[in-house]
């Protein structure tokens, strides 16, 4: 066990399962001594949220303002201070990942992107104010942001709108000495995947085509997650670093 995050408060969101990649980040930064405070969206998700061991277990359904308020309020309360904050959200609705882009609904496009976008905004507001040591925020997004992969559809611009929210965010934040910054991931099976129609083509194509020749894994994302919550990456803010075998970087 390092030492990387000792002493230092990190609320992570958006553990669902042992597949989720919050999961992953948790127990990278459990490893290096963090208090981890972690949210779960609902009832549901509750058990697989406790079996982490984390200090403290709060739930949190993003898209309500109230529940936001109540979660910053009882942070503050209990650790007065907080250093990181992981936002590891997303949602679609399955309409939308499975049809044409083309129809995605009025309601759809408005869920996704709140969802998946302004929730960023929202928690990093809360975030500010219990940063006062300054602090870093990380957010998940995908290269669908950049370029059309079949059946992403809406999550793609959501996550467009994502890692602009970021450079916004970080220019805001900055002064504060607090960090914004977003990890594009490859392919990972989780939950949220599935839902995307080709996911697997994507997962497939990976290993033939990236320079490292293989998937990513939790441990990956968990240890970019720890470099960006920690001093090792004081200079960077407002970026989006892509952790997926180099598959970025490819042509066509
Ligand atoms: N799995 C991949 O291939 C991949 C690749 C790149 C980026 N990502 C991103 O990583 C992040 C985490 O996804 P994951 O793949 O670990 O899947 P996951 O299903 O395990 O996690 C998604 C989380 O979002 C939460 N969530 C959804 N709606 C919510 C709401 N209203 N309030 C609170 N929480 C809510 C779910 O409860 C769940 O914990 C997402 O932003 C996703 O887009 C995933």
């Amino acid at each position: 066990m390092g030492n990387l995050l000792g002493n230092k408060n990190i609320l992570v969101m958006g553990v669902r399962n042992k597949w989720s990649i919050a999961w992953g980040i948790v127990k990278a930064v459990q490893e290096e001594g963090a208090n981890v405070i972690i949210t779960y969206q609902s009832e549901r998700e509750k058990e697989g949220a406790e079996q982490l061991g984390a200090d403290s277990i709060f739930q949190c359904d993003i898209s309500s303002d109230e529940e936001i308020n109540s979660l910053f309020a009882a942070i503050k309360e209990k650790y007065g201070v907080l250093h990181g904050l992981v936002h590891s959200i997303a949602h679609a609705k399955t309409e939308d990942l499975q049809n044409d882009f083309i129809y995605t609904s009025r309601e759809g496009f408005a869920h996704a992107m709140n969802i998946s976008a302004y929730s960023l905004v929202a928690v990093s507001r809360g975030a500010k104010e219990l940063m006062t040591e300054g602090g870093s925020i990380i957010t998940l997004t995908y290269m669908g942001s950049e370029k059309v992969f079949k059946g992403y559809n809406v999550m793609g611009v959501a996550k467009a709108a994502l890692e602009a929210s970021v450079r916004y965010l970080a220019a805001d934040l900055g002064e504060a000495n607090i960090r914004v910054n977003a990890i594009s991931a490859g392919p990972v099976k989780t939950l949220s995947a599935k839902g995307v129609k080709n996911f697997g083509d994507i997962l497939d194509a990976v290993p033939k085509k990236a320079p490292l020749k293989r998937n990513i894994t939790q441990e990956d994302l968990g240890k970019t997650a720890l470099y960006l919550l920690s001093d090792l990456s004081s200079g960077v803010t407002g970026e989006v670093i892509h952790v997926d075998s180099g598959y970025n970087i490819m042509g066509i």
